[in-house]
């Protein structure tokens, strides 16, 4: 039987988990599950990176000791990846002696070999990466990466005779193409080895939370050797059963920051340690939040899974993720983006399609899968959707993988459409045909459930129970068309994905967004500008209409508000004055075909500030972000006429 080891990196203890390292994992446990679907034997890894100066500072600004700062930070991801249904088989600590035991075996290799010796080291070193830099890396004397001041380190040192594999590794990513991916990122690590490779610095003196060297407690090993030996030491290093069925690696999956470390002086490390190379690293890309780099500085960054699987699931998180964004490249994350791609493909298409379906089949034959013997009109878009979606996965694009599964959604929801169930049910003569479509939608349903199992298991879960066919059985890649039994009864479900309305996206954003952010995200929806007030439908007297200031505006100017996908920066005149105002209307209107029109506008707004850009007034709208229409005017009248 083939087998999958994937793994994801270590995390640092001295952060609780955010999106982005949600988002390493979530990729990693759908290879590990579309694998699992293939009856492969699967090995997924994930864990944490407890040692070096950086968790022993943290650990000391919290007056903890390091492993109670790592004990409570090992407890939130636990939490974190069961909520995420992250389905790791191993979760390993640097801290635990299983691992410790591996590390020193790795680097008395590596000194057999004659490539560790002591000398002396200076250079600047940044904390909050772990490394090393030259005075020519810095930016104005500041760490490239974090821009956080750095420190002279002057030190007697083991060092890593880094430049002996100079040549051996630039011919193993000749002679292997797909080591490195994308191919972007691997030609950056061929040039940067091409420039040269300076011996690495592997102990330090300093500080003590590492693991001491043999036979020179002065020095603890360097963070890195220590972190990047996870992956055989959770095999149980080179001796051990699970090493012997796994390794070498089939992906380490490491977001693009780490790149270096994993794809020069990891393989670098094993070489010298006489242990094959994994088969491929694969650099997937950085999410943002509204255009800023997740940081703890910036609460509106701290994007947190949990709370957004609790309230739309796991499964709309995980979905959103993998089909967002393709894996290599950076993504802007927003929550408007989310909830458009809820409402889009999983509570319109997916969604509907199961509900509508499930309640035929109640409704028409029983509740039961129908028989019929001349089902298939489905089958040739599902084996093309499964061939496709099946090799993207392979290729490690999930957002390939999803769209196609999506097709066969799409295809299942228009042959409902064409064939008319409700026009067949009415024509008793017409019932074989009726069984006969019913049969092959719930069959496409079964299909999407195996092919959607890698990106949202849970959802996956309640198909199988809604199909008759058991929440428990362990989910298989399809292959074979008409393998659903006739004569299982099918189960209603609660409606899978429920659509996000306006009234429950303003009360998401606000339990989101941290409190200033969340005022001022609510303001540009048109509808509910009024949070607080009465509920729609109360009635008002005509004086409360009044003190509404709604006049005729004229757009002067539009453009972008960086950083989003839903709002526009225009000004306007009002015929008073000019007013700049933001307006959730960019998923509808381009800012070209907006200058010149005239809008209704509401004057006497109290002004707010929204993505940083001063909003004063509202512009007037129907619908939301998928339907939506500005009010008009039926008549010439100029900026600043009074609506009553
Ligand atoms: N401990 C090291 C890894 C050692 S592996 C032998 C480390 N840890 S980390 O906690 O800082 O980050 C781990 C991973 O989280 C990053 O490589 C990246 O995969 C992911 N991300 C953290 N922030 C991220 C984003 N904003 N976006 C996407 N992923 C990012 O580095």
């Amino acid at each position: 039987m083939s087998s999958f080891y994937v793994t994801t990196p270590i995390y640092y203890v001295n952060d609780v988990p955010h999106l982005g390292h949600a988002y390493t994992s979530i990729v990693a446990d759908a290879l590990a599950r579309y694998h699992r679907t293939l009856g492969e034997s699967v090995w997924f890894l994930t864990g944490t990176d407890e040692h070096g100066q950086k968790i022993e500072e943290a650990a000391q600004q919290r007056r903890l000791r390091p492993l109670e700062l790592a004990d409570r930070v090992v407890a939130r991801f636990r939490e974190t990846w069961a909520s995420l249904e992250i389905s790791h088989d191993d979760f390993i600590r640097t801290t635990e002696e299983r691992h410790e035991r591996v590390v020193l075996d790795l680097w008395r290799r590596m000194h057999e070999r004659g490539d560790l010796s002591l000398g002396e080291y200076e250079d600047w070193y940044c904390v909050g990466c772990e490394a090393f830099y030259t005075e020519g890396q810095l930016v104005d004397g500041r760490c490239p990466v974090h821009e956080k001041t750095v420190t002279r380190v002057k030190e007697a040192s083991y060092f890593f005779a880094l430049s002996r594999y100079q040549q051996p590794l630039l011919r193993y990513y000749e002679e292997h193409p797909e080591f490195i991916l994308p191919e972007n990122r691997r030609n950056e690590v061929v040039s940067f080895v091409r420039s040269g490779l300076r011996d690495l610095s592997v102990s330090r003196t300093t500080f003590r939370w590492g693991i001491p060297v043999p036979g020179d407690p002065a020095h603890v090993i360097y963070v890195w050797i220590d972190a990047l030996a996870n992956y055989v030491s959770a095999l149980g290093g080179p001796d051990g059963d699970l090493y012997r069925r796994f390794w070498p690696a089939n992906v380490h999956l490491i977001g693009k920051d780490i790149l270096r470390f994993h794809a020069v002086y990891w393989p670098a490390m094993l070489m010298s340690a006489g242990l094959p190379l994994p088969q491929r690293i694969f650099a997937h890309g950085w999410w943002n939040v509204s255009g800023k780099k997740i940081s703890k500085s910036l609460p509106a960054t701290r994007v947190s899974p949990t709370a957004i699987a609790e309230e739309v699931s796991s499964d709309a998180l995980r979905y959103f993720l993998l089909r967002e964004v393709p894996l290599g490249q950076d993504g802007d994350f927003s929550y408007e983006g989310l909830i458009a791609r809820i409402n889009a493909d999983l509570a319109n298409d997916l969604g509907n399609l199961v509900n509508r379906s499930l309640a035929m089949v109640a409704e028409y034959v029983g509740g039961v899968v129908p028989e019929t013997n001349e089902a298939g009109a489905l089958e040739s878009v599902a084996r093309d959707v499964a061939a496709r979606a099946g090799r993207a996965w392979r290729d490690l694009a999930p957002h390939r993988a999803l769209e196609a599964t999506f097709e066969l959604v799409r295809a299942t929801n228009k042959y409902i459409v064409e064939n008319e169930p409700w026009v067949l049910h009415k024509d008793p003569a017409r019932h074989g045909r009726l069984r006969c479509v019913l049969y092959d939608v719930l069959e496409a349903i079964r299909w999407i459930a195996e092919m959607i199992d890698p990106a949202m298991p849970s959802a996956a879960r309640k198909l199988r129970l809604a199909l008759g066919i058991g929440a428990d059985v362990a989910p298989r890649w399809p292959d074979s068309w008409g393998t659903l039994a006739s004569g299982l009864e099918t189960v209603r479900i609660a409606p899978l994905f429920p659509r996000i309305d306006r009234d429950r996206q303003l009360e998401l954003l606000t339990k989101w967004l941290p409190p200033e952010s969340a005022q001022a995200a609510t303001h540009p929806v048109p509808s509910e500008a009024a949070t607080g007030a009465p509920a729609a439908g109360t009635p008002v007297t005509i004086d409360e209409f009044r003190r509404l200031d709604l006049r005729v505006a004229q757009v002067l100017a539009a453009e972008p508000v960086p950083g989003t996908d839903r709002l526009l920066k225009l000004t306007v005149d009002i015929g008073s004055e000019s007013r700049e105002v933001v307006a959730g209307i960019a998923t509808r209107y381009r800012p070209q075909d907006l200058v010149g029109k005239r809008v209704v506008f509401l004057a006497n707004l109290k002004p707010t500030k929204i993505r940083g850009v001063r909003s004063e007034g509202m512009i007037l709208a129907a619908g939301d972000p998928e339907v939506l229409a500005l009010t008009g005017l039926d008549g010439d009248v100029p900026p600043g006429t009074k609506i009553r």
